[in-house]
Order: C-alpha cells, then sequence, then structure tokens
C-alpha cells in the first residue's frame, strides 16, 4: 500500500482541486501511468523487453503519458494532466518531483548509457518544458513552463527560457550569485559536447 498512499498524497497535498483519495484514483491519468510502469519497468527488468514496451505503450494510448519501461521512479512522484509527456529509458525520477503535461525528460541523440535527465527529489518541472541529455535537475529546483534545459540545474534554484538561465536562488532575485552560477552553468554546456 506504501505506493499508492505516497502517489494519492502527494497529489492532494500538491493540487488544490483534488477533493479525495477516490476522485484522485480515478480521475489522474498521471497515477494510472505511473501505476501501469511499475508492471512494465518489473518486465524490463526481468528481460521481457518486447512485453514491456508493448504494455508500456498501450498505457501510453490510454493515457497519453509515454514512459520508457526503463525509466526508475521513485514512489511519491506527481504526473499532473500528463498528456504529451514523455519519459526516455534512462531517467531518473526521485519522490516528490512534479512534472506537468508537454515535458519531455530526452536524449540528445549523441549521448550513449545514461543519455536522459535525472531529476532530484521535490523538483518542479513545468509545462511543456524540454530537458535534453543526461542533466540533472537538483533538489527542489523549478524548471519554469517552455523551458529548455540544456545544462545541471543546481538545488534549490529557478530556471527559466530557451535555453533556460537561472533567475532564482532559494527563491531570492541575488543578482551577484545568480550571474556566478549562470556562468558556471554555460562553461558546463560548451565542454558537453553537445
Ligand atoms: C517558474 C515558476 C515555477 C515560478 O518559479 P519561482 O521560483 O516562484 O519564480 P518567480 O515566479 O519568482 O519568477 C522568477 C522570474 O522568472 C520569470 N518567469 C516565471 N516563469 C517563467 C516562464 N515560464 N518563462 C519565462 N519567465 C518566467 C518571472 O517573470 C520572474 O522574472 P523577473 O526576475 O524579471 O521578476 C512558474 O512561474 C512557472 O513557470 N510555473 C508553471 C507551472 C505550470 O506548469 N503550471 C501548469 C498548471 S496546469
Amino acid at each position: 500500500m506504501g505506493w499508492w498512499k505516497d502517489s494519492i498524497d502527494i497529489v492532494k497535498r500538491q493540487d488544490p482541486a483534488a477533493r479525495t483519495s477516490l476522485e484522485v484514483l480515478l480521475t489522474y491519468p498521471g497515477i494510472k501511468a505511473l501505476a501501469a510502469h511499475r508492471l512494465s519497468h518489473f518486465l524490463w527488468k526481468h528481460h521481457f523487453k518486447l512485453l514491456a514496451r508493448m504494455h508500456s505503450q498501450f498505457w501510453r494510448f490510454l493515457t497519453n503519458i509515454e514512459i520508457h519501461p526503463g525509466a526508475q521512479i521513485a514512489s511519491g512522484v506527481f504526473i499532473d494532466h500528463g498528456a504529451g509527456l514523455v519519459i526516455g529509458e534512462t531517467s531518473i525520477i526521485e519522490k516528490g518531483a512534479m512534472l506537468y503535461h508537454g515535458v519531455t525528460l530526452g536524449g540528445t541523440g549523441k549521448d550513449v548509457g545514461k543519455r536522459h535527465p535525472t531529476v532530484r527529489e521535490g523538483a518542479l518541472i513545468s509545462a511543456h518544458s524540454q530537458l535534453i541529455g543526461p542533466i540533472e535537475i537538483g533538489k527542489n529546483a523549478k524548471v519554469g513552463a517552455a523551458a529548455v534545459v540544456l545544462t545541471d540545474v543546481p538545488e534549490d534554484v529557478t530556471v527559466v527560457g530557451v535555453p533556460a538561465k537561472v533567475v532564482r536562488v532559494h527563491g531570492q532575485k541575488d543578482e551577484a550569485i545568480i550571474r556566478t552560477l549562470q556562468e558556471a552553468r554555460e562553461a558546463s554546456y560548451h565542454s558537453s559536447h553537445l
């Protein structure tokens, strides 16, 4: 029951529109997609790869949320709305993360092995943001709606825009710290072979 409780609790905590556990269970496509992913992931890990892909595609058809069976997703993750959301094979999503519709956790097409993003605990990935490559979104970081994120986002930082730039650090608009963090991110981008 732990997984279900974690998954329902986060929805009730984060979404003022959620009224009861039953309503969450019956009407939130994110819960259905994440529950189905547990079976897809089990099949994937036990080398039933084709069955796992077919199972995840079946649930994509029903929910409009595409999660590769290889993705590692903790309990207590919240996918709100979810339509058009894509989560790639080597993505990792930790507890308390929240993702909206239209989000992509995708690859660049140039990396091998771990080639999709890692989303740390409590991070917010807003609607239609595109996170590309084996980058890390730090604990409690926020990615603004429609941002395109190509480099790591430090813990408790907000990034927005295309390409995404730091606009808040610990919720504050401290220009000097923002500039330092942004310069470090740009340096890593230019050395990342993208
Ligand atoms: C980024 C976001 C999470 C806010 O994070 P925050 O840390 O509270 O940041 P703020 O609201 O203080 O905004 C910081 C700056 O970024 C700007 N900003 C906020 N969101 C932005 C976005 N998506 N794109 C571009 N700029 C944005 C603000 O205007 C502000 O600019 P300023 O520095 O010139 O004042 C939020 O604005 C956002 O994008 N939410 C979307 C959530 C979502 O997907 N909802 C869908 C519900 S169905």
